[in-house]
């Protein structure tokens, strides 16, 4: 038992990270860890992220650029399924005040904080329902470019 486990985790471990998916890893007590980073290009480097329902999510936002948060910031925010994201985004823009997030927003399941280059931040939730929900960042012009699907499953 103990060495299939042992073989299993090598397996997990030694996969090369397919770009655009997440990198999870699942530890024991069923948390799923999500690095996800932007850059100074504004891109993430993933468009889907997938966790399975009930499991607590555990996700850093890692900005790896140089550019200063108020030129070229970053968060993460999960939108709910039937938010449109363009109107969001819209109402996201007059937010600055609170970093780009409608003060209470039913539209929101959760976001982190918004980040600049070299800065990071890292939050934990409960998945939500089992679905497909959008992701995306919700500085001024970047939701076009940093969106994805964020999947549980
Ligand atoms: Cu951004």
């Amino acid at each position: 038992m103990n060495i299939l486990i042992s073989l299993l985790m090598l397996f997990v471990f030694t996969q090369p990270s397919t770009d655009k998916k997440a990198t999870v890893s699942t530890t024991a007590d069923a948390v799923t860890e999500v690095v996800i980073e932007g850059n100074d290009q504004m891109r993430f480097n993933l468009t889907e992220i997938k966790v399975k329902a009930g499991s607590t999510v555990k996700l850093t936002l890692k900005h790896v650029g140089k550019l200063p948060k108020q030129a070229m910031g970053h968060n993460w925010v999960l939108l709910n399924a039937d938010v449109v994201v363009k109107d969001f985004a819209m109402s996201a823009m007059s937010a600055r005040d609170n970093d780009y997030i409608p003060k209470d927003s039913k539209d929101v399941i959760v976001h982190t904080d918004l980040v600049g280059g070299g800065e990071s931040t890292t939050i934990e939730f409960e998945a939500p329902a089992k679905g497909e929900y959008t992701f995306i960042c919700s500085f001024p012009g970047h939701y076009g470019l940093m969106k994805g699907t964020f999947i549980v499953e």
